[in-house]
């Protein structure tokens, strides 16, 4: 069934991710499809929503999305519920660089939230490596990407990922606020910023705050309290003694990743990475 979907997700057929985004899972979604549960319960959380290429990948019934990034949600609000307007507002961009840099300049607080979706569709598309990255006031500081053809027109995948979210609920918000919300049974999958494999190896400013010991600690402890009250949850990181240690008990398996994207842009030779699950067999798998 989850193969099934995949196969839709590589053949274009049904909606995927719209956005690039650091840490993405799209290229990790074959290495998965063995790890979700094999019946996928009713009700799916995703608190590191990002590209939300997993939540694309299940499909699931109802769901609760979530992410720290206020750009993020709203884009994906107003995907879900305006974005025929958004359609229209993304006809106004230009492709040069000195308009990149004068979007980029906008603060978005005074933009409407249609306005505000589509300057983060398009300075997403146009940025260098297509991130999303800002600095410790929350402003966008990508530099230009110069490519020749920045895909922020792809009416019909923005289409299908909007009609996609129709039963989604999305929230910007904390992980631990939201995971809050989930029940006896319901599915969990978090994808964190990872922990950093060395002190400069890190890409975690998709927000303005980074991404702590003391956070990765907080989501340890909610895997646990979410294990206790029952429900599914699996969880990605990278393969470093400290998580390996603040997981230990649960399912551990590695899988072949790639490595963060670096300032540079490089940096992207195959890793270890970790997918920790408080259910299936209890197995280290061998990649
Ligand atoms: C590794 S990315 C998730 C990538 C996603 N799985 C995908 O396929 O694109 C981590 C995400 O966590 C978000 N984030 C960072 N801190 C957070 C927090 N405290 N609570 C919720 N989301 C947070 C970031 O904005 C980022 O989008």
């Amino acid at each position: 069934m989850i193969f099934m979907q995949l196969l839709g997700e590589v053949t274009g057929g049904a909606a995927g991710p719209v956005l690039k985004w650091a840490g993405g899972k799209r290229q990790m979604l074959r290495q998965f499809s063995p790890l979700f549960p094999k019946q996928l319960p009713a009700v799916y959380h995703e608190p590191f929503l990002g590209s939300g290429a997993v939540f694309f990948c299940l499909k699931p019934g109802a769901s609760y999305l979530t992410d720290s990034s206020e750009e993020l949600i709203n884009f994906y609000m107003v995907l879900k519920s305006s974005v025929e307007d958004l359609i229209l507002d993304l006809d106004k961009h230009v492709h040069t660089k000195a308009y990149y840099y004068r979007i980029r300049s906008e603060d978005p607080r005074t933009l409407t939230s249609v306005e505000r979706a589509s300057r983060f569709l398009y300075l997403n598309k146009c940025g260098y490596n297509g991130l999303w990255r800002v600095n410790r006031a929350g402003r966008n500081n990508v530099p230009y990407g110069s490519y020749k053809n920045p895909n922020y027109r792809n009416f019909a995948a923005l289409r299908k990922a909007g009609m996609a979210l129709h039963s989604a609920v999305l929230q910007r918000d904390d992980f631990e606020i939201t995971l809050e919300q989930a029940l006896p049974e319901d599915f969990i999958y978090c994808d964190p910023p990872y922990h950093p494999l060395s002190e400069t190896a890190s890409f975690r400013s998709y927000t303005a705050g980074s991404f702590t010991l003391s956070d990765q600690q907080r989501l340890a402890g909610m895997f646990h309290e979410l294990d206790k009250r029952g429900c599914l949850v699996m969880a990605s990181n990278s393969d470093t003694p400290f998580i390996r240690k603040i997981y230990a008990g649960y399912n551990i398996t590695t899988v072949r990743g790639r490595r963060a994207i670096n300032c540079r842009g490089t940096g992207r030779s195959p890793v270890n990475e970790l997918v920790i699950r408080n259910y299936g067999r209890p197995v280290e798998s061998r990649i």
